[in-house]
């Protein structure tokens, strides 16, 4: 890691052990980055100071993850200078740990060596391999008792995207850092988790001097754990270590140049079923459920998501207990492109192994679901027009639709894996978190369209972490314990947080 001496001016050196607050451990001046004529960071400044928690807020494309990386030195920057200091007396730059917004785990190794192998002194002896697993396993508890043990030995190809985050998280808390940067770290947990990841980082802020940089899209987390924030847009400092208390969320989302205004279709849930054939879901212990065309489904509480359910409805393999019936459905597709025709489409909540086309430019990432349907691969003007009319119906901010989806920012990636569905003639659309990652101006758009295709006749069955959302919108909702066990409906009268917290045992 580089050291810089001109950070922090000549203030009195502090005493061995001791932590100097408010010092800045990173000072970011004017840091520029282009990618190819889209220029990303236009002279943005940053610091990160000892002892506190900084939200680094702005929309898709901002700049936030490319910012991230160019302090990491993952990224080059094309301009600006980057100070590091150490707050503690004698050290030299500090250690910074870093959640990147994708996740960076070695498939291959054990989740014990993906956490220990830092700690790893001298080769992989008996006693070391001990030591790691004990350090792994102390720091997968401090997010989550439950599933330490059952994971800490299998290896990172084995895991949901959900225990992967458990796993990246505990990580970067276990290598002891000065600096933590955490792009997105919440986008895959659950309310409890968040909460027991926001006291952990709220002690090391408040009891050791770590200064913590916190990416989130969800305002609310903002307001709970943050003191300060950065905002960027479109690549520029728009406002900088401002305290959150001074700020109020209208502000805020207006300085990111976004409006959660609702346009178009009322966003409230249907309080009776619409008319319509039902189509029926058939699950394990009895468990039957009667949706109509037109219904919003909510499932809410398995952490990684009812794959026993999703799957077979996607054509993605027969679960263990799921399976449907009526209406022409059949009982199950013998795979996606099956369902697809049928009129099913499937939002992935794993983007980037089960949703983007990664060698593939973003229009035919767009147009995926209408080549599967159509059964035609050449792109003429009038698919041309069509990709831009869905990428700008969700302000997907790209250079070039002939660009790699790579190119992307994440929460435009999300944007690319919805957009391929839209306007499509569908009967079902089964979706997994699928905003996640996405900005609030957008997530709202998304909400507009998901309920205009349920007032087109789909049945839409989607699944999500974030209860509010489900709540909010869903006329139904469908609970699974912890352990994606089914609980039942969450009924009319119990429609709240409490509710469903209670249904899902995720009650605080
Ligand atoms: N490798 C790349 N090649 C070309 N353009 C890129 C590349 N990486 C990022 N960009 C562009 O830089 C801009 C900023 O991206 P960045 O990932 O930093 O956004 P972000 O603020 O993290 O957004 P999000 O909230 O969606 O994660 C985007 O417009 C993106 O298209
Ligand atoms: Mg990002």
């Amino acid at each position: 890691m580089e050291t810089a001496q001109k950070v922090g001016g000549a203030g009195t050196v502090p005493a061995a052990g001791e932590i100097s607050l408010g010092r800045p451990l990173i000072d970011a001046v004017k840091v520029e980055k282009s990618y190819g004529a889209t220029r990303v960071l236009r002279g943005v400044s940053f610091q990160v100071r000892a002892g506190e928690i900084h939200a680094l807020m702005g929309g898709n494309g901002a700049g936030k993850s490319t910012l991230i990386r160019i302090i990491t030195g993952l990224t080059p920057r094309d301009a600006g200078d980057i100070g590091f200091a150490s707050a503690k007396a004698g050290g030299s730059g500090p250690i910074i740990a870093v959640v990147h917004q994708e996740l960076a785990l070695l498939p291959e190794l054990s989740v014990a060596e993906n956490i220990g192998i830092v700690h790893a002194k001298s080769g992989l002896s008996q006693s070391s391999r001990r030591r790691m697993r004990d350090i792994a396993l102390n720091a997968l508890r401090l997010i989550d008792a439950a599933i330490a043990e059952e994971i800490v030995d299998l290896p990172a190809r084995k895991l949901s995207l959900h225990e992967g985050q458990i796993v990246e998280i505990a990580r970067a808390l276990s290598t002891g850092a000065e600096v933590l940067l955490l792009d997105e770290p919440t986008a895959n947990l659950t309310a409890g988790e968040t909460a027991k990841l926001f006291s952990v980082l709220k002690r090391l802020a408040r009891d050791e001097g770590i200064g913590i940089v916190f990416v989130s899209h969800r305002m609310r987390e903002i307001r709970e754990l943050c003191d300060v924030c950065t905002v960027l847009r479109d690549g520029v400092t728009v406002a900088n270590a401002t305290p959150l208390a001074s700020l109020s969320d209208g502000e805020i989302v207006q300085q990111m140049g976004q409006s959660t205004h609702r346009s178009g279709p009322q966003l409230k849930r249907r309080q009776r079923s619409p008319e319509g054939t039902p189509v029926e879901l058939v699950g394990p212990d009895s468990v039957r459920m009667e949706i109509r065309p037109g219904t919003i489904l909510g499932l809410a509480g398995a952490p990684a998501g009812p794959t026993g359910l999703i799957d077979p409805l996607v054509g993605a393999g027969k679960g263990p207990g799921w399976r449907l019936a009526g209406d022409g459905f059949g009982e199950s597709f013998p795979s996606p492109a099956a369902a697809a025709r049928a009129g099913v489409g499937f939002v992935s909540g794993d983007r980037a192994a089960k949703g983007i086309l990664s060698q593939l430019p973003i229009v035919d990432n767009v147009l995926a679901a209408r080549r599967v349907r159509d059964k035609r691969r050449i792109v003429g003007a009038a698919e041309r027009q069509e990709c831009s009319d869905l990428v700008s119906a969700l302000k997907l901010k790209a250079g070039s639709i002939w660009d790699l989806p790579a190119s992307l920012s994440g929460g435009n990636q999300q944007k690319l894996i919805v957009a391929r569905w839209l306007g499509l003639p569908l009967r079902m659309v089964v979706l997994e978190e699928p905003t996640r990652g996405v900005d609030i101006g957008t997530k709202h758009d998304i909400y507009a369209l998901i309920r205009e295709m349920a007032d087109a006749g789909a049945i839409i069955v989607w699944w999500s972490t974030e209860n509010v959302e489900l709540l909010e919108l869903c006329d139904v909702i469908f609970a699974f314990d912890t352990d994606g066990r089914p609980k039942g409906f969450l009924p009319d009268e119990r429609f709240t947080e409490d509710g469903l917290a209670e249904l899902t045992g995720m009650a605080a």
